[in-house]
């Protein structure tokens, strides 16, 4: 694991979630703290970005129930941890990540911020990067939900990285 993100910014963004999703329609997802964002989120988690350039990820939901299945963050922890220590393909690599639990069990994972994910590149980026990503599903046969939401591009590296690991 490359640790990145603290256990100080991922209480404070768990706690606030929890407190400002109680207030507002189950179905909405709560309005970042001064100085962070909401980056995105998908049918699961919600990602913030903290003030430091981090992203954290809460679950939109955290119930008995869903807490530990598919597409939680602890699912995510679970694939990251197992592949963390594969050879990548040339072309790809992990996000550096982190986790950090809470009462009753409650997991956030911290994530390096993309500022590109893989639906925002040009064609000729995405002719570039279709061997790369067809090699890194190849060694990554247990991870499904792999679509361009899920997959960013490092343009420093021009590498193609998994953001969501939760299937
Ligand atoms: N590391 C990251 N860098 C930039 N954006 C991110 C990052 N992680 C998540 N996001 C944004 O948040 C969205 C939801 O995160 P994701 O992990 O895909 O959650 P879900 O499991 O709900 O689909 C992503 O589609 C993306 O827009
Ligand atoms: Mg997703």
């Amino acid at each position: 694991m490359y640790a990145i993100g603290t256990e100080e910014e991922a209480g404070f963004i768990l706690y606030h979630h929890l407190q400002a999703q109680a207030s507002i329609n189950s179905w909405d997802y709560p309005e970042p703290p001064e100085g962070w964002k909401r980056l995105g989120s998908g049918c699961y988690r919600v990602a913030y970005l903290a003030p430091s350039g981090v992203v954290y990820k809460v679950q939109g939901r955290y119930s008995n129930d869903n807490d530990r299945t598919w597409q939680s963050n602890f699912s995510e922890v679970q694939n990251l941890r197992k592949h963390h220590l594969k050879r990548f393909p040339k072309g790809c690599r992990l996000p550096r990540w982190n986790s950090f639990e809470f009462p009753e069990g409650k997991i956030v994972v911290a994530m390096e911020k993309f500022d590109r994910l893989l639906n925002s590149l040009t064609w000729q980026e995405r002719d570039s990067t279709r061997e790369a990503r067809i090699r890194m599903l190849g060694i990554l046969d247990d991870v499904h939900d792999t679509h361009d939401a899920n997959l960013a591009y490092d343009d420093k590296t021009k590498e193609v990285v998994i953001i969501d690991w939760g299937a």
